[in-house]
Parts: C-alpha cells; structure tokens; sequence
C-alpha cells in the first residue's frame, strides 16, 4: 500500500573522488512503503547513493532527511535501513539461521523472540527447515533469500537492495522478482533497489530513477519512463529506441524524415530541433506502396515472441519488432499513427543513441521518398 509520507530525502547531494563527479546535485524524495529503482550503466553511481542513504558515505554536500531529521551525525547501525549489498556478504562459517538471527542477537534480543523471527523469516523466503545447512551447502538462490531474511529479521522501515538477483540465473531471477515484490507488498517496507536490468526495475517498481554519469535523469512510474523518456539516454536505455532528429514546428506537428507527422506533444518553440522517439514494437508495416516511409529489410532475428526486424530508409537503420516475418531484402512500407511518436528536447545525448547501423549522409537527402504516398495515407498524415 504507497501512501504519500515522505520517508526519505535526499537534497542536492554531491559526491566526489579523486577530483571525478560522482554524484552531481542529486535529489530524491521516497515515499514510506513506495518500491524504488535506481536503474542505469555500470559506474553511474547507484551503488553510491545507496551507501549515502545507509550512512557508509559521507557525501561532499547536501543533506540525507529520514521522516524529516537529517541523518547527518547518524551512524549506519544507528539508522532504521538495512542493507542486502552487492555481494550478499553472509557469513560462511555460519548456518542459515545463525546469519539471519545476527542482527537480533547483536542487539540482545530474547532467544524465543529470535527463534520465532528465525522460522517465520525462513518462511517467508521459502526456505522453511534449511535451519541448520551451512551456507556453502546453498544454491546461489538460496543464499539470496538467506540473505534477504536476514535483512528483513531486523524489521527495517526501509530496505536497501543492491543488485540482489544480479548472480541468478533467468528464469531464478524472475521467480525471485515476484517473491521479494510479494514480501514488499505485504510487509509495506520501504524498497530502495539497484539493478541495472531495465526489465527488472519497469516490472517491479512503483518508481524508476534513471541514473547516468552520477546524475538523475528522469523519476517517473515505470509508464512515464517508458512512454514519455525525457532525453535520447533514458529511451535508449529503456528498451530498444529509434531516435531521430526532427523539427517540431507548431504543436502536434513534427517533421522527420523530410515528412510532417502528426503527433500529441505540445510545449515546444516554433520549429524547435527535437530529439522524436519511435518503439521498435509501435511500427506498422504496410505494403510498401501504402507507407508513410519505405525501406529495405536488411537483417532479421528470430526473439521468440516476435522477430526484431532491422530496416534500411536511405542508410537509417529501423528495428522493427513485429510477429510478422518479413525476409531480408524485402521491400516494405511503415505506418506511424500520432500516439506512436513521442518528442523530446535535444539533450548532451541527442545523436549517441537510437540507430541501428550508423548516420549516413544519405539521411539529409531524404526529402524526397522513393515511393509516393497515395491520397489516402497523404490525407492521413496531414489530419
Ligand atoms: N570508494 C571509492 N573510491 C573512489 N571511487 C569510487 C569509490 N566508490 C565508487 N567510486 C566511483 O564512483 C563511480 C560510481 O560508482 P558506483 O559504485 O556508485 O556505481 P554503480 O552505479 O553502483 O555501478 P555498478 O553497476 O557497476 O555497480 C564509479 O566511477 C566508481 O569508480
Ligand atoms: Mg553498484
């Protein structure tokens, strides 16, 4: 259940080492029980953040707030977070619930408390009578939920969970996905989660953060991140992305490609240069005499749901993503209806991401197509 108290805030924080930004004016507010994801490349200072929350980082500036206090002078034993680290740290020369009653014993806990923490803990995480098995014993898997029950036993407000399913396998990682979701869900802790599995945080979050070069770069729900990315990095980073250059000239117009498109955004300056994005999975393919655009298939991959389609317009590579199969060397029209464009400012990222082969002069020669709309698709296009 999210309400909206705020748990956590982190204001203007900055971080650096050995003269490099690590982190550059960061702010985050969490809610009390809202699942969090801090998604993004290797290095982009995850990790960081987290250690700045759980108190292993001081940072250069700025302020950590739980329920409103700074936590400044608070140790990390001290604060109400617990953390399940990168490497799930268990103690090997330990059974399975002598790891996850540690906490409770470190803080004199009674040993029947302890033991009725233990076993429902353990069953929590699926591991009802593993009681006695040493770690070593254990399947990656099975360390993990050790790991997270050894979390959960101290009854944390908030959980911070770096990378946890990282070693699993798939199909494991899914499984555990929607576990540690349920446990979240029905415990009502704060989650603040690292992954750099952009389908893991989009599947289990209430709200993505997406990090790049130690800043943030978009907060929304896993829908706003994906249908309305801020810049090129963050719809490149989520999912695959055509990115191309455009020209927004009045509201719900834009032209790409040498064509004016429909499309729903508004907010832009007079024939402002745009960044539009177009979801491999949003293109229609039509008979190449009824496109808007025509191409040339020139690779095709079998993905199991669909077949990821990569279409040549004139040296700009298109993935499509479709369930038809088309051949290599086919001709073949697409169709892009309004909600299937989406527009956004030009960033230090425009031109980094979003073909799928290279630039080519070729592109600036488009305005002319090949194959000449029908009155039909032209009319559809200037509606
Ligand atoms: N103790 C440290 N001393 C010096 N540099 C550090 C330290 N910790 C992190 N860094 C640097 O800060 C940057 C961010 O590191 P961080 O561990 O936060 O990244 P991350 O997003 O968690 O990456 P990954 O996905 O690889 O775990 C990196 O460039 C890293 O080299
Ligand atoms: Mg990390």
């Amino acid at each position: 259940m999210q309400t909206t108290k705020e748990i956590i805030k982190l204001k203007d924080i900055t971080v650096s080492s050995d003269g490099e930004q690590v982190l550059s004016g960061l702010d985050l507010n969490i809610s009390d029980g809202e699942f969090v994801t801090l998604l993004g490349p290797s290095g982009c200072g995850k990790t960081t953040t987290l250690r700045i929350i759980g108190g292993f980082v001081t940072p250069d500036s700025g302020s950590v707030f739980f329920d409103g206090k700074d936590m400044a002078k608070l140790p990390p034993y001290k604060r109400p977070v617990n953390t399940i680290f990168q490497r799930y740290a268990l103690f090997p020369h330990l059974n399975v619930q002598d790891n996850v009653a540690f906490g409770m014993r470190v803080q004199g806990k009674k040993k029947t408390e302890i033991r009725e923490t233990v076993d429902r803990m353990l069953k929590l995480v699926n591991l009802v009578g593993f009681n006695e098995r040493r770690i070593d014993t254990l399947s990656g898997g099975q360390q993990q939920r050790v790991a997270i029950a050894r979390a959960l036993a101290n009854n944390p407000r908030v959980l911070l969970l770096d990378e946890p399913l990282a070693a699993l396998d798939l199909k494991l990682r899914k499984d555990m996905q929607a576990e540690l979701k349920n446990i979240q869900k029905s415990l009502g802790i704060t989650f603040i989660y690292v992954t750099h599995d952009q389908e893991e945080a989009l599947s289990m979050s209430d709200t993505v953060v997406v990090m790049d070069a130690g800043r943030i770069q978009q907060i929304g729900t896993p829908q706003d991140i994906y249908n309305e990315p801020k810049n090129a990095f963050v719809a490149d980073f989520i999912g695959e992305s055509n990115i191309l250059d455009g020209i927004m000239h009045e509201d719900y117009l834009v032209e790409f490609f040498g064509r004016k498109f429909p499309c729903l955004d508004t907010g832009f300056d007079k024939d402002e240069p745009v960044d539009v994005v177009i979801r491999p999975e949003d293109i229609d393919i039509v008979p190449a005499n009824q496109g808007h655009l025509t191409g040339t298939v020139t690779a095709v991959t079998f993905k199991g749901v669909h077949f990821e389609t990569i279409v040549d317009f004139k040296g700009f590579k298109w993935m499509i993503q479709t369930t038809d199969y088309y051949p290599v060397d086919s001709i073949i029209g697409i169709v892009l209806n309004p909600e299937d464009i989406h527009i956004m400012k030009k960033s230090e990222y425009s031109d980094m991401f979003g073909d799928y082969s290279s630039y080519s002069d070729e592109f600036d020669e488009l305005g002319n197509p090949e194959v000449d709309l029908t009155e039909d698709t032209a009319a559809e296009v200037e509606e």
